[in-house]
């Protein structure tokens, strides 16, 4: 299971900030916001009650296997998941040609509407072996359907089949990809009502693309089922996820407004992405669930050790002290190098020779841990014994409960996004969708003051 230390995130050791009794003093106020959660039966849970969507997505096998190249076509809650777990889960050179993939997919994500991306994306692929998954729950997300109609007119213009490359992950019920897949006979799968974008990564959103790379689902299910069980426990002590979603509470109250995320590993850096959106979108919020404008949120920032030592420590260690820091680690990789021993006699290298390079970089982060408390940084460990499908899944449940448990102390809705909401649609007018008018004469008449260099 994964591991928890908190010993440099309190004044015990920081000579400042919060101490571990303000914390424990107030863990009744945790425990009660988990029990919110739990009383108002979220979707993300529901999808854990029993295994039925890993068999929905292992029956899809038959018609997946004649495939090589899987595309997520996505945006947002639509695609950071995929990515995260393709990153986390396959070898980081498993989309190089030579690679052996045992017969299954390479994974690409086409989520921006950056043309050159489209372009590069597109001309990578082998079209005939590709299956295109177009995910939006609401089926009609500008940047995803436009990146579906590109698609599906060179798919088109290639002589190939629609209801043979493409598969939809939508409403079942409306949108307008819904209604496509339903008038031409296009498969799909289906995303709970319940079940919001960026909690969805559980669901057939992200299973199908990381089924058809051969990324063990049913132990990704099992993982986060046990996560459940560990981290929905209402009893304080022996639940870190109560302590985290408390400990980072009670440092916003201290003006802590940044959250930064640092894995010391390349392979969970996407997790770190998916942990961003998550955190922001659902805890970024004008108002209280009473409708008091609050304007509440902690910013989260992700970091990669030790790259980021190497651009970011440097502000976080004596810059303004705004900052909680997670760090990600790594107990045993799956492979590792011993660093030779070259050059004995340079002083300067031959502390290096002989070790491992997981020991240097697991040091550096005990080093950068042990500097940020020096100077005060409130700073906590999870540890992932290793990179694996079932620690993966303990994970996003872990983070899942900690921000609805976090929107809950915050007493905002975690699991609403006016603020995207108003974006679309300002971008809808401006692209001259009917029925925007209003919002379109809006922001012409704003137009007439302009400052542009
Ligand atoms: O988390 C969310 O709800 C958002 O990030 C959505 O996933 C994103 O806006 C894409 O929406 P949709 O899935 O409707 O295309």
């Amino acid at each position: 299971m994964l591991k928890f230390d908190f010993s440099l995130a309190f004044q015990e050791t920081l000579e400042s900030g919060l101490s571990f009794s303000e914390l424990t003093s107030s863990s009744d106020e945790a425990v009660s916001a988990l029990e919110q959660v739990l009383d108002s039966r979220p979707g993300f849970i529901s999808l854990l009650e029993d295994s039925s969507i890993v068999s929905l997505v292992e029956r899809q096998n038959d018609w997946l296997k004649s495939f090589e190249d899987f595309v997520v076509i996505g945006i947002g809650g639509s695609a950071l998941g995929n990515a995260a777990l393709h990153s986390a889960l396959r070898p980081l050179n498993w989309n190089s040609p030579g690679f052996e993939r045992g017969g299954f997919c390479r994974v690409f994500i086409m989520d921006n509407v950056d043309p050159e991306l489209i372009s590069s994306l597109i001309d990578e692929l082998n079209l005939g072996k590709t299956i295109f998954n177009v995910i939006s729950k609401s089926g009609e997300t500008a940047e995803s359907m436009a990146n579906y109609l590109i698609v599906r007119d060179h798919i088109r213009k290639n002589g190939l089949e629609a209801t043979k490359h493409f598969v939809f992950t939508t409403d079942p019920e409306k949108g307008a990809l819904n209604q496509i897949a339903e008038s031409e006979g296009i498969r799909k799968l289906p995303i709970p009502e319940n079940v919001g974008g960026r909690f969805s990564v559980l669901s057939a959103v992200g299973l199908l693309s990381a089924f058809s790379e051969g990324i063990d689902i049913s132990a990704l299910h099992e993982g986060a089922k046990y996560g459940l069980e560990r981290y929905a426990r209402n009893d304080f002590k022996s639940n870190p996820m109560l302590v985290n979603a408390l400990l980072h509470y009670l440092y916003l109250r201290k003006k802590h407004n940044i959250s930064v995320m640092m894995p010391y590993s390349n392979k969970l850096y996407l997790l770190a992405d998916w942990y961003r959106q998550l955190w922001a979108e659902s805890l970024g919020k004008k108002f209280d669930v009473r409708g008091k404008t609050i304007n509440v949120g902690q910013t989260p920032v992700k970091a990669l050790g030790a790259v980021d030592q190497h651009s970011q420590i440097q502000l976080y260690n004596e810059g303004p002290k705004d900052k909680i820091v997670t760090f990600l680690k790594v107990e045993s990789f799956s492979k590792n190098f011993k660093i030779p021993s070259l050059h004995q006699d340079v002083e300067s290298l031959s502390y290096l020779s002989g070790k491992h390079l997981s020991e240097l970089l697991n040091s550096e982060l005990a080093g950068t841990a042990l500097a940020l408390s020096e100077n005060g940084v409130p700073n906590l460990t999870i540890s992932f014994p290793l990179v694996d499908a079932f620690h993966v899944g303990e994970f996003i449940v872990f983070y899942e409960l900690m921000t609805a448990t976090m929107g809950a102390l915050l007493k905002v809705n975690p699991y609403d996004q006016p603020g995207v909401e108003l974006g679309k649609k300002i971008t809808y007018a401006l692209m001259g969708r009917d029925g925007y008018d209003d919002i379109r004469q809006r922001y012409q008449e704003r137009d007439s003051w302009r400052f542009e260099i």
